[in-house]
């Protein structure tokens, strides 16, 4: 009977055992682990690469919008070339600024698929003069540098026949060839061709990171998103899914607007360098590199990564304005890349006026400066005593003093710190470096009475 129990309960533990991996997933070290990178990775670039780039308008939406015909907007296939399109290059430039991943649109909203798909006849190897699969170099040439494959897919899709949409479209049945399904409802059909197109992906090129979009156009029970999560973990355990799969993404997603508030959980902004997501030359409105260089410090210091937009030429060549803005942060970030990369979130609001970042056993804190400081640098509410002060990426070591505050009482008094000499301001954002003699102790008090003199 004993030995029964026994047996019965060895068995229990090893189904137990084994649920544990087949559902890895969905506990939470394995959550943590596959988050790992991407809570470290501070700066992605977004490639929004497509057919728009060729009459250069807004992507996919110009259709929605109406502002072209279907017909015209699929006219401009005929000049998507690729021709010098450099994927190595892209790569080397993306590594060499300090992007940890990089992720392209293998179909927006427009349906068109950068890859060799064997559901749709809508891609670039049957309808372009590019004639090959633009996706594969892409993920080789990352792979190569080290770099995170992440690739961008629209959920919605409005050349498919079997999904509506609000514009007139023609017949498009013929870029669809799969048959035999008429057994199925048009959304069944649709639901199996846009899975079909998730797996190609995940066959084709493992992607660490898949980036959906469009979600909006349905509920989370029309997508099937719970099943579409749990086959992406099952194909490929370590995979990251953003927040656009309705509420089954790993990380939330701001875009455009960055978040005044703290974002919860790890996020990551989006955000493009003129107004629009493609290759759009006569939108000149520009972030300045200022502009762009100051949203990264704001991101990490929130403890969110940068997803900075380009919006390639139809001929894979990157524009000079995206160029320029590209490299000026790689200069920064290189500047200041213990700043950057060996640090987390910053301080809780309240202590400096301004951005900050703690190294990761917080025995440094990273002030940063957006303008030039006038007379001296305060920083409250810290407990530890202080090693050293320094401008990161110069030598220059600044003082500092320890003004008021109640030290016997716990009640810290601010820290004073000269100002550093004007040739050793950064042009765009000055870091100083704060050295603790051990970890953070941070005052959080609303102050009170000194009872003892
Ligand atoms: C929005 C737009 C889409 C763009 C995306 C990038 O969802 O609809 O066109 O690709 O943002 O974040």
């Amino acid at each position: 009977m004993v030995t029964k129990i026994r047996v019965k309960s060895k068995l229990l533990i090893v189904f137990l055992l084994f649920c544990g991996i087949v559902n890895g997933q969905n506990n939470e070290s394995s959550y943590e682990e596959r988050m790992e990178w991407f809570k470290d990775a501070k700066l992605g670039v977004f490639i929004h690469w497509g057919y728009y780039g060729v009459n250069g308008i807004g992507e996919s939406w110009s259709m929605y919008h109406k502002k072209i015909s279907y017909e015209d907007y699929m006219m401009q296939g005929k000049q998507f070339t690729a021709e010098h399109y450099k994927p190595k290059e892209w790569a080397r430039l993306f590594k060499k600024i300090g992007a940890r991943y990089a992720i392209l649109t293998t179909k927006h909203h427009d349906g068109v698929a950068l890859w060799d798909t064997k559901l749709s006849k809508l891609n670039v190897i049957e309808k372009t003069p590019a004639k090959r699969d633009l996706v594969a170099p892409f993920v080789e040439a990352l792979r190569q540098e080290n770099l995170k494959v992440g690739l961008y897919y629209s959920l919605c899709d409005w050349s498919h026949p079997d999904y509506n949409v609000v514009f007139p479209r023609p017949n498009t049945q013929k870029n669809y060839p799969q048959k035999g399904q008429k057994e199925l409802s048009e959304w069944q059909r649709f639901v199996r061709f846009y899975k079909g197109q998730i797996k190609e992906l995940n066959d084709d090129f493992y992607p660490d990171l898949y980036w959906f979009d469009g979600d909006w156009e349905k509920s989370s029970e029309q997508w099937r998103a719970q099943s579409l999560k749990d086959s992406l973990l099952a194909w490929n355990p370590k995979t990251i899914v953003n927040s656009r799969l309705k509420t089954h993404g790993d990380y939330s997603t701001p875009e455009q607007g960055i978040p005044v508030v703290r974002p919860k959980g790890p996020w990551e902004f989006c955000m493009t360098m003129n107004d629009n997501w493609g290759y759009y030359p006569s939108d000149t409105n520009y972030k300045p590199i200022s502009q762009i260089i100051r949203t990264f410090v704001e991101v990490i210091a929130s403890g969110g990564n940068l997803l900075l937009n380009i919006g390639p030429k139809p001929d894979g060549t990157i524009a000079p304005e995206q160029m320029e803005r590209l490299e000026a942060l790689g200069d920064w970030i290189k500047k200041h890349e213990r700043a950057v990369f060996e640090t987390k979130a910053g301080l809780p609001y309240g202590h400096f006026y301004g951005p900050t970042l703690l190294n990761k056993d917080e025995t440094k804190i990273y002030l940063c400066l957006f303008d030039a400081p006038k007379n001296y640098i305060s920083l409250k509410g810290i407990q530890n005593k202080v090693k050293s002060i320094r401008v990161v990426g110069s030598n220059q070591e600044l003082s500092f003093v320890r003004n008021g505050g109640a030290a016997w009482n716990n009640i810290p008094g601010i820290l004073r710190i000269e100002i550093p000499e004007s040739r050793y301001l950064d042009d765009n954002v000055t870091v100083l470096e704060i050295e603790l003699e051990d970890a953070l102790k941070l005052y959080r008090g609303h102050g009170n009475a000194v009872e003892l003199n």
